[in-house]
């Protein structure tokens, strides 16, 4: 994990920096108003209606996607690293009367998380995996958030051979920035698969403007079966 960014997230400042991106301005509560769309659509596109359990969405940030888990009747689980950004959290689901807020908030991190295998019938995690700076840790992370579901996973991450990423590269020779932190479908294919995962779906944020890619995985491993 990058460590910069990290404390970012978990000060005070930079979570209410967090809290308030996707309010900002009119472009940032359209480009939220359209993700949560196509989350919409991706759970839709595999008739997940109605969840019967356990959802852990992590990390939550401010809570925003939470409405979209607890809507297909899941018991959610919010969980993030960042403090600051946890009580952001329960403050913004306080605020909204007509909903019940979640059972629980939980300081985890992505890469070691506190719950047992196959806890959780969806795991949602959104927007942390480009956050990660080695590519040893992204694969671990990947793992842990498959280790914990029973059976459906969606994730983001930023895709080697996106549009944005190939530009961000070339560019790279005259700008002098940073790579990008990446995964290649087709390892996430892979590792999926030796997870005992099947890619369901996986579809760009947007395919000109954005590298990230929302991935639908569901278990092919005997899903109704629990670990002991
Ligand atoms: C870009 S935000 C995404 C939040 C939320 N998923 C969303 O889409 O609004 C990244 C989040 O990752 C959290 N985070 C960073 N490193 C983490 C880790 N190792 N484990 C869990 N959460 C982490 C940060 O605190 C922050 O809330």
């Amino acid at each position: 994990m990058d460590k910069d960014i990290l404390s970012r997230y978990n000060s005070p400042e930079g979570a209410t920096d967090y809290s308030k991106k996707f309010k900002r301005h009119w472009t940032e509560r359209v480009n939220n108003w359209n993700e949560q769309r196509l989350l919409q659509r991706l759970l839709r596109s595999a008739s997940i209606e109605n969840i019967d359990g356990w959802a852990l969405d992590l990390p939550c940030g401010y809570g925003r996607l939470y409405y979209i888990l607890k809507d297909l009747g899941a018991s959610v689980v919010e969980g993030d690293w960042s403090f600051p950004l946890l009580e952001a959290a329960r403050a913004f689901h306080a605020d909204d009367r007509d909903s019940a807020p979640p059972p629980g908030y939980v300081r985890a991190t992505a890469l070691n998380l506190p719950f047992g295998d196959r806890t959780f019938e969806l795991v949602l995690s959104v927007r942390l995996c480009h956050h990660i700076r080695e590519h040893q840790e992204r694969l671990q992370y990947l793992r842990e958030i498959m280790r914990v579901s029973r059976q459906w996973l969606v994730f983001t991450y930023f895709d080697s051979r996106s549009i944005k990423n190939r530009t961000h590269d070339f560019r790279r020779q005259f700008n002098g920035k940073r790579s990008k932190w990446t995964l290649d479908r087709q390892e996430v294919k892979e590792l999926g698969r030796s997870a005992g995962f099947e890619v369901v779906q996986s579809i760009w944020l947007s395919r000109l403007f954005s590298g990230h890619r929302y991935t639908l995985l569901r278990r092919t491993d005997s899903p109704s079966a629990r670990l002991p």
